[in-house]
């Protein structure tokens, strides 16, 4: 008896045992081979290279020469909304009132906020597969399920509204959640193909969440915004990409008029406020657009590069790249053990990349998510070592 109370006291929760994020292994490897004095060439991790824009740092030196860091509104400081809000007349011709502007910790903060306010335990929330893998984890910690829908390399990895809703007729689904630019795939859904997306999710009752944290990072056409297309859409946006921000931890969302105090409360409750410095730092950020457009051209550099060299060094089945800065390419040639793989390439190479089990539980052995987010040189040097390496 005792022993049982003992145990029960000593177990995390089942909700709690979510899969963990596997590039943190190919992160920790690699970070194993530096420290024996090897040059590893980073491609596994998702985030840039470059610092925060120079406004956004001189802002937060700025607020911390001032002393007090004091906590916020809870929806955001009201200038920093009203300069997303501006951000989207400028980028998107869309006039959105600030009161239906979030700023949240992070994107990531953004989605435990969007399924709580949205869902109630137990609903079905259909994802991409292959996708970014905390959507399913986060849903499955806060007792939703999430439901994974297969798509491929032939409609370019995007969902369509006939999987969708043959899933909603085998049993109903309350919300899905988009993402265009895609990670791992970075391809990007067409203006037509979201608006006619969205109206069939909406007319079926299924809301919609638009993840568009690789807005501003799109080459092949610009990305059409969720908030365009339907009020009733909730967005997620971020600081951390375009803006070059990973660990200031701050993003926001555009939420439907009718969930801001659902959202204000939870915030209010969950965290008080997101924090302050960040915030100062987001609101300067949109004055560094300059700086930040210098980084994506390096990105378009990079794609181009890999998009021309990969295929030479034999790596040669993926999609024209439109956005993000992924390349998710098909390794079966070669191994259909992604992990292995990458685990031989980075011992062999140098080079890491994620294996695509991350993001696909299904086919993911067959693929290999490499991020362009470095350097001009890092990506020649990639695709040399990488050619040499497999044509041995
Ligand atoms: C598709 C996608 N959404 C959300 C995030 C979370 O980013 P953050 O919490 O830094 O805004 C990431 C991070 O890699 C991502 O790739």
């Amino acid at each position: 008896m005792m022993l049982e109370a003992t145990k029960r006291l000593l177990t995390p929760s089942r909700r709690s045992n979510v899969p963990p994020f596997i590039v943190m292994d190919v992160m920790a490897a690699a970070a194993l081979k530096e420290a024996q004095g090897s040059r590893v060439i980073h491609m596994e991790v998702g985030q840039p290279a470059a610092p925060a824009p120079r406004t956004a740092i001189a802002a937060a030196q700025g607020a911390l020469a001032k002393g007090r860091i004091a906590y916020t509104e809870t929806l955001g400081i009201p200038s920093l909304r009203a300069r997303i809000a501006r951000h989207y007349a400028d980028t998107y011709d869309l006039a959105l009132d600030p009161g239906r502007v979030a700023v949240t910790t992070g994107s990531s903060g953004g989605f435990i906020l969007a399924f709580l306010a949205l869902f109630e335990p137990g609903d079905r929330v259909a994802l991409a597969n292959p996708g970014y893998p905390p959507y399913r984890h986060i849903l499955s910690a806060l007792g939703c399920e999430p439901v994974l829908i297969e798509t491929s390399a032939e409609t370019r990895w995007a969902l369509s509204a006939k999987a969708l809703i043959a899933e909603h007729r085998r049993k109903a689904l309350q919300g899905v959640v988009i993402a265009s630019p895609a990670n791992p795939t970075g391809t990007m859904m067409e203006a037509d193909t979201l608006t006619q997306l969205i109206a069939v999710m909406e007319a079926e009752g299924i809301r919609v969440i638009s993840d568009e944290i690789y807005h501003g990072l799109d080459y092949a056409f610009a990305a059409e915004t969720a908030a365009n297309v339907s009020e009733r859409a909730l967005v997620i946006n971020s600081f951390s990409k375009y803006f070059c921000m990973t660990g200031w931890r701050v993003g926001w969302m555009v939420v439907p008029e009718s969930l801001v105090r659902a959202v204000d409360r939870l915030q209010g409750n969950l965290a008080i406020s997101v924090p302050t410095l960040a915030q100062v730092a987001a609101e300067a950020a949109f004055d560094g657009r300059d700086e930040m457009e210098a980084v994506k051209h390096g990105y378009e550099e990079n794609r181009r590069i890999l998009v021309e060299g990969l295929p030479q060094a034999g790596l040669d089945k993926f999609l024209p790249v439109d956005g993000a800065f992924y390349l998710y390419a098909d390794i079966s040639r070669f191994s259909n053990d992604s992990l292995d793989f990458a685990k031989r390439m980075l011992n062999e190479t140098g080079v890491a990349a994620t294996p695509g089990i991350d993001f696909d539980p299904v086919n993911g052995h067959n693929f290999l998510r490499f991020c362009y987010a470095g350097s001009a040189t890092e990506m020649h040097e990639a695709v040399e070592r990488i050619g040499g390496w497999l044509k041995r």
